[in-house]
């Protein structure tokens, strides 16, 4: 038998002018391993998706459970707590440019840091040996001591693998983490963020634009349009009619 589901979204909506929902009732089971990509047009509730999750944005209805919690009805240190075990990979990087890439890895420890000594930079060493290993792993042993803005896009998304990691999730959410890359360098680190979720065993979530992508790196495809999920399947079922549904028109294919 599988391993029990690390997310159930049941009936998730959410609308931010009352009246007009961006998502409609999403219902899924979201598998405790491997790359589930969430594909469909611009504007379609990807991200609404993604940061409901995280409550980024607040759900207008539904259930978003993670173990025993509810993730839609957490509030205050509770729904702190629950960020944690959640990580996030943003298209924009959203480093602290100013800081240096060891800074940027080690805030994914904020969370687990009291305060003060985030304020004072004061981290146990073993974050620091934590930071540097993952470093290595995203294949920037020697760039510690950089500020974030001299690094280039793949670097930049190298550190935002590394500092989701550094937070020891229990999930991922990736929103369009390759959309601002070359093709080269978009393959590169979604390899990247495979390889290491997949040594992990944490499960990721991931927004993409890029179908072959999709294809190439997730085991499994919800395909959305109009706020609703209207393919889910494994990335051998997708056919070009389901792209034609996702997408709309015809004369693209
Ligand atoms: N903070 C917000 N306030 C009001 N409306 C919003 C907000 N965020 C998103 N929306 C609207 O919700 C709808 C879905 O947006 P969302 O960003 O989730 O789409 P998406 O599928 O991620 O699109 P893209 O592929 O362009 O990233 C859009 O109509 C958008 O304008
Ligand atoms: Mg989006």
């Amino acid at each position: 038998m599988s391993a029990a589901p690390i997310l159930k979204i049941q009936g998730l909506e959410k609308s931010y002018t009352p009246g007009r929902p961006v998502l409609r009732g999403i219902n899924l089971e979201i598998g405790a391993q491997g790359i589930t990509a969430v594909i469909g047009p611009s504007g379609t509730g990807k991200s609404t998706l993604l940061r409901c999750i995280n409550r980024l944005v607040e759900p207008t209805a539904g259930a978003i459970l993670m173990g025993d919690e509810d993730l839609a009805k957490l509030r205050g240190s509770a729904l702190r707590q629950a960020r944690r075990r959640i990580g996030m990979v943003f298209q924009e990087y959203n480093l602290v440019e100013r800081l240096s890439v060891m800074e940027n890895v080690l805030t994914g420890r904020l969370g687990y840091v009291p305060l003060w000594r985030a304020w004072l930079r004061k981290y146990p060493e073993a974050d620091i040996a934590r930071a540097f290993a993952l470093l290595d792993a995203v294949g920037l042993p020697d760039q510690a001591t950089r500020r974030a803005d001299a690094l280039s896009g793949g670097q930049r998304q190298r550190v935002g693998i590394a500092r989701a990691l550094m937070q020891s999730p229990a999930l991922l959410l990736a929103d369009e983490p390759t959309s601002s890359l070359d093709p080269k360098t978009a393959v590169e680190v979604m390899e990247l963020m495979a390889r290491l979720t997949g040594e992990a065993g944490v499960p990721v979530i991931v927004n993409i634009h890029n179908v072959d992508l999709a294809k190439r790196f997730a085991i499994r495809i919800i395909g959305m349009t109009g706020g609703a999920v209207v393919f889910d399947g494994p990335p051998e079922a997708l056919e070009n009619h389901h792209l034609r549904e996702i997408y709309g028109g015809e004369d693209w294919l």
